[in-house]
């Protein structure tokens, strides 16, 4: 079959929004499994406890005392426990997506499924068989897998036991991980992206370190830079085809006013976002990092053999995710998170505040192509939106339809009038699943509806919605159903 625009078309989705199944096949607790709910309104919480066993919790991105370990707490629900429940239902998800003539499936790994306290000698056989039936579950339907490694976790004991990513020993347990990775899955798997958003900088949960200063961030950054870059240089040795990306939020930002200032504050503003990207994909860091470690008065140290193994491991390609875009004004001040949330007065926003904007997407896949050359995929994007079910659970979203044909509009120009080399794109959660933001599943992106409220209750039953149809006449004409086309 054709596909619109020659490129794969899929779904993508993360182990701990997606899977469920938290104590079962042997799999570890994640520092996810720490997370409880939480709303728009209301900040999701780490719960943890301290060695004199005073439990506690914290915003994710507020302060943890040093010496916490995550720990559950009986009276909160922890969204990843069950999520909706994939680890179930893969088969029934998969021959939905293929009945959809669907190309491509993103995934994330469960680092506890494979090494449960991340610090076994041998992997967890139970674990791995999950991954090989998915996969090849996904192959019957001719669907392409594309494997995060990482998404955004760690085991519990590692963070537990090492301060995450601030412990450089955390990079020797990574690689233990790909290895395994590679030998059993790499004869079925192209597609790897070592790590997710490591420019959203999310505090305990993603970086495992109860420490949220810029220091100690930015050494785990380096920490997880030199574990991406080891990982490409195993892979070449080990799947001699396989192309390994890491994924980079990636939506872009406008200067608030034409002030110069504004210009300049816009300039810095990206050089924070794709400092990441700039050392992953060009093997170096970039010059101006020592301004940015000056700013944060930091330091980091590096090991003598760092530089050339950062060199070596470059990634063949940049995946992202855009899902809107924001602005920077010279009033902002950047912080250890470098993504500003402007609002911008041209824009409609979602319920969630989200700005929707389709011509950011051509932006960013110019803007990024312009600044590597390397092949591009779109692994993020969609419309996280409260859909309104009827009597049988059908939902008419056509605000989905209107986003998603709109969004592939510009996705079109951009490869056929720009000549960007865009190698595939997956929908964010093409089945619903639990927000990580907010952990709520009222803030749904799919095309199949799950039968599930915000406290995990529900059937979990998959309803197609109207975009499921939409979107599989899209695969069927070639794209012929956009409208404006
Ligand atoms: C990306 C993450 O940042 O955004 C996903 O990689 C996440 O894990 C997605 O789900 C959408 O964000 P949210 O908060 O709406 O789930």
């Amino acid at each position: 079959m054709n596909k619109p625009f020659n490129m794969l078309w899929g779904s993508a989705s993360a182990d701990f929004q997606y899977e469920g199944g938290f104590s079962e096949g042997g799999r570890g607790l994640l520092t996810h499994d720490f997370v409880t709910d939480g709303s728009h309104e209301v900040p999701r919480k780490i719960t943890y406890e301290l060695p004199d066993g005073i439990k506690g919790s914290s915003p994710i991105r507020g302060s943890i005392p040093e010496g916490a370990i995550g720990c559950i707490d009986p009276n909160e629900y922890y969204p990843s426990h069950k999520a909706v429940d994939f680890y179930h239902r893969y088969k029934e998800d998969i021959a939905l997506l293929a009945d959809m003539g669907l190309s491509l499936m993103r995934f994330g790994i469960c680092w506890t499924r494979v090494f449960p306290t991340g610090e076994e000698e041998l992997p967890n056989e139970e674990g791995l068989k999950f991954y090989d039936n998915v996969i090849d579950e996904c192959l019957k339907y001719n669907i392409e897998p594309m494997i995060t490694i990482c998404h955004d976790e760690l085991p519990a004991v590692l963070a537990n036991k090492y301060g995450g990513w601030s412990n450089r020993i955390l990079i020797d347990r990574y690689v233990k991980l790909c290895e395994v990775l590679f030998n059993r899955f790499g004869d079925k798997v192209k597609y790897w992206i070592t790590f997710n958003e490591l420019n959203v900088l999310q505090g305990y949960s993603h970086l495992g370190t109860t420490r949220a200063d810029a220091q100690t961030t930015f050494q785990c950054i380096h920490h997880l830079f030199v574990a991406s870059a080891k990982a490409k240089i195993l892979a070449k040795e080990l799947m001699p085809g396989a192309m390994l990306g890491a994924m980079f939020a990636s939506s872009p930002t406008y200067p608030a006013t034409c002030h110069p200032d504004d210009q300049q504050a816009w300039m810095d503003q990206r050089r924070r976002v794709f400092y990441f990207s700039d050392v992953m994909l060009r093997g170096y860091y970039p010059s101006y990092s020592q301004k940015i470690w000056d700013e944060l008065g930091i330091s980091i140290t590096m090991a003598d053999e760092d530089d050339d193994i950062l060199r070596e491991g470059t990634l063949d390609f940049y995946s992202f995710s855009c899902y809107r875009s924001t602005t920077v004004s010279r009033e902002d001040t950047l912080g250890i998170i470098a993504l500003p949330f402007g609002s911008n007065p041209y824009l409609k926003a979602t319920p969630w505040g989200w700005p929707i904007d389709p011509t950011s997407i051509r932006y960013v896949l110019n803007e990024v192509y312009d600044r590597y050359q390397k092949p591009l995929f779109i692994v993020e994007n969609g419309l996280g939106e409260i859909d309104q079910p009827d009597e049988n659970l059908f939902v008419q979203d056509d605000y989905r339809i209107d986003y998603l044909n709109d969004h592939f509009a510009e996705i079109k120009k951009a490869v056929e009038i720009d000549q960007v080399p865009v190698l595939g794109y997956t929908m964010w959660g093409g089945i619903d699943l639990v927000s990580l933001s907010t952990g709520e599943m009222k803030k749904r992106y799919g095309w199949v509806y799950v039968d599930m409220d915000d406290k995990g209750n529900g059937t979990k039953d998959r309803y197609p919605k109207a975009s499921y149809y939409w979107m599989k006449e899209f695969i069927e004409t070639n794209g012929k159903n956009l409208k404006g086309n």
